[in-house]
């Protein structure tokens, strides 16, 4: 195992870049199998999912195309407290099949509110593709079509996720020790 140091907090890694990149093959073939005649948009979500998005676009083997978002949140007046809104979004996708590109879901609030605006868009079809999947702790009710890995409930880095924006360029994913 190798440990590294990120700002204040130890990790050490617990998924290979092997790993990673055959669950990406796997994610792939489904993409391949299911949305062969959709011509699919795929929207990766900025910035955890770049990483992601590149490999995975190197084993879809379709037609498609790519697009890329970002997610704001604004904490409103209203009682409904944290909005995640989706921004930089400047194709028609009216009719269209979305795949949703993410790295990691955990309670799975970003990505639900996400779906929700994709849909009422007028997208045909909007479905998720998530490298990582935390189970224990979705509450949201969200069911990804793709996911590369399930994972404990943990904080990891690297692969493009980051700990206050560092580790983002790790080749494989490292656990925070706790
Ligand atoms: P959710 O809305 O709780 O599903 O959170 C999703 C977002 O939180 C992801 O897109 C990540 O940016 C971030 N996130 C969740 N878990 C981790 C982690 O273990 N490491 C780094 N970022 C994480
Ligand atoms: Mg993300």
């Amino acid at each position: 195992m190798t440990r590294v140091k990120i700002l204040d907090k130890e990790f050490e890694t617990s998924i290979s870049e092997a790993t990673i990149l055959e669950s990406i093959n796997e994610v792939a073939k489904r993409v391949n199998h299911d949305l062969k005649d959709e011509n699919p948009l795929m929207l990766c979500v900025l910035n955890g999912a770049f990483m992601f998005a590149a490999d995975l676009m190197k084993a879809v083997t379709i037609p498609c195309q790519i697009s890329f978002v970002k997610v704001a949140s604004y904490n409103g007046t209203s009682s409904t407290g944290s909005v995640k809104q989706l921004i930089g979004l400047n194709e028609d996708i009216k009719g269209r099949s979305i795949v949703l590109v993410e790295d990691i879901i955990d309670t799975g609030v970003t990505i639900k509110g996400l779906k929700e605006q994709v849909v009422a868009m007028g997208a045909k079809d909007v479905r998720v593709a998530t490298l990582l999947f935390k189970p224990e702790s979705c509450m949201s009710g969200i069911k990804p079509e793709y996911i590369g890995l399930t994972i404990p409930n943990d904080f990891i880095v690297g692969y493009g996720l980051d700990y206050d924006g560092y580790g983002r360029n790790l080749r494989d994913i490292y656990t925070l020790v706790k």
